[in-house]
């Protein structure tokens, strides 16, 4: 188990655009562990891989704490409905704010052997899905927010 440090908000690399995963090594797959062992540690629900410094279009979520998913290169193909509610975000400790978002979306990705697959999500997974492909093209939830950030003693949700 590794962790990695987490990219606070105002780091340059959060900024950035990610470029896609062309194939699958020894490297990556450590980083993808790590990815999750530095989201488990932080009680985050997904982590996108700019959060550890990495430009790479790689994303962790996992939003019951039993159901790791990763998702390569993801796209989202696929959206409908809304949801109003509380986001955060590991690279912004302690503040939360209300984004809308869809309410379902259907993404594909490659997982961690290089296969494509779809995945569907609605409610929370639906908005971490959304959340962490934002960060793969440099945005923040902040961008989004509808009023003003607010102060949260302990962050129960971030990505
Ligand atoms: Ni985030």
């Amino acid at each position: 188990m590794a962790l990695r440090t987490i990219r606070i908000a105002g780091d340059p690399v959060l900024g950035k655009a990610c470029k896609e995963v062309k194939e699958m090594n020894e490297r990556t797959r450590e980083l993808i562990d790590d990815m999750f062992d530095t989201m488990y540690e932080a009680n985050g629900v997904g982590l996108a891989a700019p959060q550890v410094g990495i430009l790479k279009r790689i994303v962790v979520i996992d939003t019951t704490g039993e159901d790791p998913i990763v998702m390569i290169n993801p796209k989202i193909v696929e959206k409908s409905g809304e949801q109003t509610g509380q986001e955060g975000c590991l690279s912004l400790p302690g503040k939360s704010g209300i984004v809308t978002r869809p309410n379902y979306v259907k993404a594909v990705a490659y997982n961690e052997d290089m296969e494509l697959y779809e995945i569907e999500g609605t409610e929370l997974l639906a908005r971490a899905i959304c959340h962490e492909i934002d960060h793969l093209d440099g945005h923040m939830y902040m961008e989004k927010v509808e009023g003003e950030l607010m102060n949260v003693e302990e962050a129960g949700e971030d990505e």
